[in-house]
């Protein structure tokens, strides 16, 4: 069984920031101790954090640095399209970075790689796709978060990896 709810809220660029999906977030986090947050923007939920803009270096290589299922927790909240990633890499003079959709794919073989079994992975974006049944995981929970407008919805996921 999937628990399902929706609930409305105004946009925000830092999404941890937005009341209902923090609200769907902390519990996860609260009961875990090692938590990994790999594009964290301005948020600092998480254990162990990083973002290109900060620190320069790619996700894809950071998460590397950490074991086979080491984590209780990780929270995947990247730019959610294509577009918006390039805007980032412009944002910050590096045009040559990869946007296409093989780059979500490998972050999240490296997100699945990371979660320890019985851990989660929590997903934002305009998907409920998540990391999905063949990188192990079952959904365990949906938020959808309308914000009104012409904005798309934000789409959280709660995984458990099994
Ligand atoms: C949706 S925002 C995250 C917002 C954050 N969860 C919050 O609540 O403040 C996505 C972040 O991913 C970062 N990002 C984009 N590409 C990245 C990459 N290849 N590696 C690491 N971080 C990246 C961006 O700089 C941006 O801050």
């Amino acid at each position: 069984m999937i628990e399902f709810s929706r609930m409305w809220a105004m946009p925000n660029k830092n999404t941890f920031n937005i009341k209902p999906i923090r609200a769907f977030l902390l519990p996860y986090v609260r009961n875990a101790v090692e938590t990994c947050d790999p594009f964290c923007g301005d948020s600092t939920i998480g254990k162990y954090r990083n973002d290109i803009q900060k620190s320069g270096m790619d996700s894809l290589e950071w998460m590397k640095q950490f074991k086979d299922g080491s984590m209780d927790i990780v929270l995947f909240d990247a730019p959610y399209s294509p577009r918006q990633l390039k805007e980032c890499y412009n944002s910050m003079g590096q045009s040559l970075h990869d946007t296409k959709s093989s780059v979500w794919k490998n972050w999240k073989m490296e997100i699945a790689r990371l979660v320890r079994p019985g851990g989660y992975a929590l997903s934002f974006g305009w998907s409920s796709g998540g990391m999905g049944k063949q990188l192990g995981f079952d959904i365990e929970k949906i938020l959808l978060v309308p914000h009104g407008g012409n904005h798309h919805d934000t789409i959280c996921v709660a995984e458990k990896k099994n």
